[in-house]
């Protein structure tokens, strides 16, 4: 399945809810939000049916995403059943790690490849007025057990914001060093409902790969792939990698092979989409594989060339991070 532009469909994210124990001021800056009812999420039964589909598309790599996708009970039966899904080659989750010590064990057992976990702070004060909730140490000791459990590499995903943990930039590379993951670093886009986002708060990758270099030299890695959008480095000494994913300075929608399904089943082939095709009523009007596969099909034909954050007429899409999936 390839779009206007000559991309071939190979990566799916499934947001598999909208609900987040954290409120990350930059994802969900209501105290009480209002979440989807949960009648309204795709049941597990829908979206393997759904995954299975884009599989059969030509995506071969899956994410779990949320919210916090280990808010949804039982997620564990949903990973099994998406790993026995013949042509899934990568299943991967992104979480905050708060429940992650209590998953572990289950989702490895059930088929899960890998995980990123999202900490933006290595300070507890911080972490508790960036999430308005405590547990920095919680998502740390996930990061270990992550790391010590028979899985693919650990990767910490952290979102720099000027003026506020900027100043972190060299302690995570140490971290990446120290405890034997990978760091990315991405660039704040403005994804949310809120209107935080402005360019003063954005972190440049040039800058942040300035940083780390100046602190300890950087030598660039090869892209593990060719959908990759984290530049990739390892410290000179050869202890450590990190990654800096700059979607704002430096897009990467060229190669961009992503679509995304919303907790409530919507089908979006851009993180900026100002559009999406519902798949769910469909799918519980009873519609045909061949039926789905075709609107799948034209959806992904249709997919945007590129974000327009650098233009004048960018319009921000009204849902945020945690309702779209990362
Ligand atoms: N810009 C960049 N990253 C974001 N995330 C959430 N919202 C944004 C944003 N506006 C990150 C989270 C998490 C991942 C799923 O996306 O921190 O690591
Ligand atoms: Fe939750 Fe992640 Fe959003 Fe933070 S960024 S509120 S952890 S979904």
């Amino acid at each position: 399945m390839v779009d206007g532009f000559g991309r071939a469909i190979g990566d799916l994210r499934l947001s598999v809810t909208d609900r987040c124990n954290l409120r990350c001021a930059y994802c969900i800056p209501d105290e009480t939000p209002v979440f989807q009812p949960r009648e309204e999420l795709l049941t597990f039964e829908e979206l393997e049916r759904v995954t299975a589909l884009f599989v059969a598309a030509g995506v071969s790599k899956i994410r779990l995403t949320g919210g916090e996708p280990l808010l949804r009970r039982d997620i564990s039966e949903l990973v099994r059943g998406i790993a026995a899904i013949e042509g899934v080659k990568d299943l991967a989750m992104t979480t905050n790690g708060i429940f992650l010590g209590g998953a572990l064990a289950d989702l490895r057992a059930a088929g899960l490849h890998r995980l990123n976990i999202s900490l933006d702070t290595l300070r507890p004060e911080r972490f508790r007025l960036l999430t308005r909730r405590s547990g920095l140490e919680k998502v740390i000791d996930a990061i270990r057990l992550a790391r010590d459990a028979d899985m693919g590499t650990v990767k910490v995903n952290v979102v720099p914001l000027r003026g506020f943990n900027d100043d972190e930039i060299v302690a995570f590379g140490q971290f990446a060093r120290e405890e034997r993951v990978v760091v990315r670093f991405i660039e704040f886009m403005p994804l949310e409902a809120g209107e935080l986002w402005s360019r003063d708060l954005l972190v440049p990758g040039a800058e942040i790969r300035a940083t780390l270099n100046a602190w300890q030299p950087l030598v660039p890695l090869d892209p593990t792939h060719d959908a990759e959008t984290a530049e990739r480095f390892r410290f000179v000494d050869g202890a450590g990698e990190i990654g800096i994913i700059a979607p704002v300075t430096r897009a990467f929608c060229g190669a961009c092979n992503r679509a995304r399904i919303t907790a409530d089943g919507k089908l979006r082939t851009c993180l900026f989409s100002l559009h999406e095709i519902d798949l769910k009523t469909p799918l519980r009007a009873g519609a045909e594989d061949r039926d789905l596969l075709e609107l799948i099909g034209s959806a992904w034909a249709a997919k945007e060339e590129g974000h327009l954050i650098n233009s004048k007429d960018f319009v921000r899409p009204a849902r945020t991070m945690s309702a779209i999936g990362g």
